[in-house]
């Protein structure tokens, strides 16, 4: 099939990249000339594992093409994805302000049928506003089109995988030519496609993200009372984990979620309700608990180590998860700030978002960039574990004791076996455990 993808963003590119390698042809529009340059060099503007690769050999077989055009897009195929941002508005509410500009232009431009597909995440009955749009906007009244709900479900880290090998494919459409559409472009995946209605699948993506948030924090308060009570989360989570009804996944306690995702959804999802008339108490506590994570992981520090004043504090892991290189809303941009305003000297290493975190935090008196995970270590007083990169998880503890002078590990993301790291020698603080 013929596909344009509209946004060359984390969604966009995985979208666009994945289509081309299950063998459709894709064209993706994408405003900032500097980033077609780079991808039409075979370059992904960001980290993420595996889509360079995918994304050169997709070049190479000529599945995959780049434009800044929107009409070059949208005479291209008859199904336009539309992948564009919607960033968050200071009232927590998304900007759909790119979303509108694509329907708008879209309708100026088409001359036949297409079908307009969202796939970032956006508010319910956003495709009642798209409809409208392109109702106003379309030169010829005898042109038809759809538009359609087809929310995206992948991790960064895992995008790919997660892109081809979904748990489910969500699908909301309005008439049966938009559904032979998706059922051809979806054919050959084998996991349960859902058909509904489009303000039904814009929910079910908006619900399911809050949902994950929820169990998140759930756990996090699990593991505040751990910690008093002498428990352990991680074993709670694996004694709740067994029961089918609940699922271990996404019951892992540590410093809270950050991301693009989760803080920003979370927020939308209380408006959409408090747009409706309803209080979602309940995602407002979530959200709440999330935001105390990495005070309270501060406090925790000082707890350990009294004052921090110029103190050499090791830190390692700044992406919001591992296997990226992505820092927005990453709980180490507001531990580091609280650590640094403490007066405290921060050695600080991540193996891919040091770039982007010295826009936050250039290099100063109270903040350097080590090299390596052991470089962080030299001389400090506690190593701080935020992020739970596999090569920390299989770090020479022995060199890290040496290294450092005091042998005090603060574990945000509970990546060692409590008993291992105490025989070491360590003083180890992992998080409800
Ligand atoms: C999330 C969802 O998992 C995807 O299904 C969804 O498509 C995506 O948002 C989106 O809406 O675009 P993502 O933000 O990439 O994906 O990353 P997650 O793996 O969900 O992690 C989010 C945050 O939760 C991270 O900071 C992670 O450290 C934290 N987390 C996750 C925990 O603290 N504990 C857990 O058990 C799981």
């Amino acid at each position: 099939m013929r596909i344009t993808v509209v946004g060359g963003g984390y969604v966009g590119l995985t979208t666009g990249v994945c289509f081309a390698h299950l063998g459709n042809q894709v064209m993706v529009v994408e405003k900032i000339k500097e980033k077609v340059e780079l991808l039409r060099a075979g370059r992904s503007p960001i980290y993420e594992p595996g889509l360079e690769e995918l994304l050169q050999e997709n070049i190479r077989q000529k599945r995959i093409i780049f434009t800044t055009n929107l009409r070059e897009g949208i005479e291209f195929s008859e199904v336009i994805f539309i992948c564009v941002g919607t960033p968050q508005r200071p009232d927590g509410s998304a900007d759909l302000s790119q979303v509108e500009e694509v329907a708008r232009e879209t309708a100026k431009l088409m001359t036949s049928y297409k079908l307009l597909v969202e796939k970032s995440t956006v508010p319910i009955n956003t495709h009642r506003l798209i409809k409208k749009t392109v109702q106003r906007y379309i030169r010829d009244p005898n042109i038809t089109y759809d538009v359609a709900s087809n929310p995206e479900f992948l991790r960064e880290g895992s995008a790919i995988e997660d892109f081809l090998k979904p748990d489910r494919i969500v699908v909301g459409v309005e008439s049966q030519r938009a559904k032979e559409i998706f059922e051809e472009l979806y054919k050959d995946f084998d996991c349960p496609i859902i058909y509904t209605d489009p303000a039904t699948a814009e929910l079910i993506k908006h619900a399911s993200n809050s949902f994950l948030a929820m169990k998140i924090s759930f756990i996090n308060m699990i593991a505040d009372l751990c910690e008093k009570a002498g428990a352990d989360v991680k074993l709670v989570a694996d004694g709740m984990g067994y029961d089918k009804r609940i699922g271990r996944a996404f019951l892992n306690a540590g410093i809270g979620y950050g991301g693009s995702c989760f803080p920003k959804d979370v927020k939308a999802f209380i408006r959409i309700a408090q747009d409706y008339g309803l209080d979602f108490g309940l995602l407002r506590e979530v959200e709440k608990i999330n935001q105390e994570r990495p005070i309270k992981f501060v406090e925790k520090i000082k707890g350990i180590l009294w004052s921090l004043r110029d103190k050499k504090l090791a830190v390692w892991g700044l992406s919001f998860k591992p296997n990226t290189d992505d820092i927005r809303e990453a709980p180490s941009i507001k531990i580091v700030d609280l650590l640094v305003r403490e007066g405290a000297k921060l050695s600080l290493y991540d193996p891919k978002a040091v770039e982007n975190f010295k826009v936050l935090f250039p290099e100063g008196k109270q903040v350097s960039y080590a090299r390596d995970m052991y470089e962080a270590l030299d001389g400090a007083s506690a190593l701080l574990i935020l992020t739970e990169w596999d090569e920390f998880q299989r770090a020479n503890l022995k060199r890290v004791k040496e290294l450092m002078e005091l042998p005090i590990i603060v574990d945000g993301r509970n990546i060692f076996e409590t008993e291992h790291v105490k025989s070491l020698g360590f003083e180890y603080y992992p998080v409800g455990r």
